[in-house]
């Protein structure tokens, strides 16, 4: 029997503010069948598209991509908050509910011709992923997927990436 990813994500309305409903991936990471066969279902989407890296960023798109990455074979490149990459930089900025949020990523950290998969828990938006695809193409990447756990139908994050390959493993649609 195939398993239902459905059943790991917990709903909790009115979290983190009033009118949200929160789609918590905890009970989905925490149980070792769920978190590999989403993990098993993103890798076999990215094989047949010749990715040979991963982009997650920071810091649920780590808990996504390392496994991807290890299920795969190859390597794993973090793209991360202001001020904790040690060397030389890219930075792009995006915007929040309230404020900007800023994604890094090493200027080597992506060579020319990269065959880039980019993963994050959650398209919401699309402004992390948006943010993060910048990053990549201006190194020189080639951004051949977009993966993600969870996608929030209602805010038409898959409008703002049109031309790009995007696979949800899960809908909601608030
Ligand atoms: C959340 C989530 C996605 C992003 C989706 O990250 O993990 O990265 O929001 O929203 P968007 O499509 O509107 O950009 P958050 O910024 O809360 O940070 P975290 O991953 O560090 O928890
Ligand atoms: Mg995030």
């Amino acid at each position: 029997m195939t398993l239902d990813l459905h059943d790991f994500v917990r709903s909790i309305p009115d979290f983190p503010e009033p009118g949200i409903n929160f789609r918590d991936i905890t009970p989905l990471l925490s149980d070792g069948a769920a978190y590999a066969e989403a993990t098993r279902r993103i890798a076999e989407y990215a094989r047949g598209r010749g990715v040979n890296v991963i982009v997650g960023p920071e810091s649920r798109g780590f808990l996504v991509g390392g496994p991807v990455a290890h299920e795969m074979g190859i390597g794993l490149v973090p793209a991360r908050k202001p001020g904790k990459l040690p060397r030389e930089v890219i930075q792009e900025s995006y915007a929040l509910e309230y404020g900007e949020a800023k994604l890094e990523l090493h200027t080597d950290a992506i060579k020319p011709g990269d065959k880039v998969l980019i993963t994050d828990d959650l398209l919401a938006t699309g402004g992390t992923i948006a943010a993060t695809i910048n990053l990549v193409e201006r190194l020189g990447g080639e951004v051949v997927a977009l993966a993600f756990l969870i996608e929030l139908n209602d805010l038409h994050g898959r409008d703002r990436l049109a031309g790009y390959d995007i696979l949800a493993l899960m809908n909601y649609n608030d």
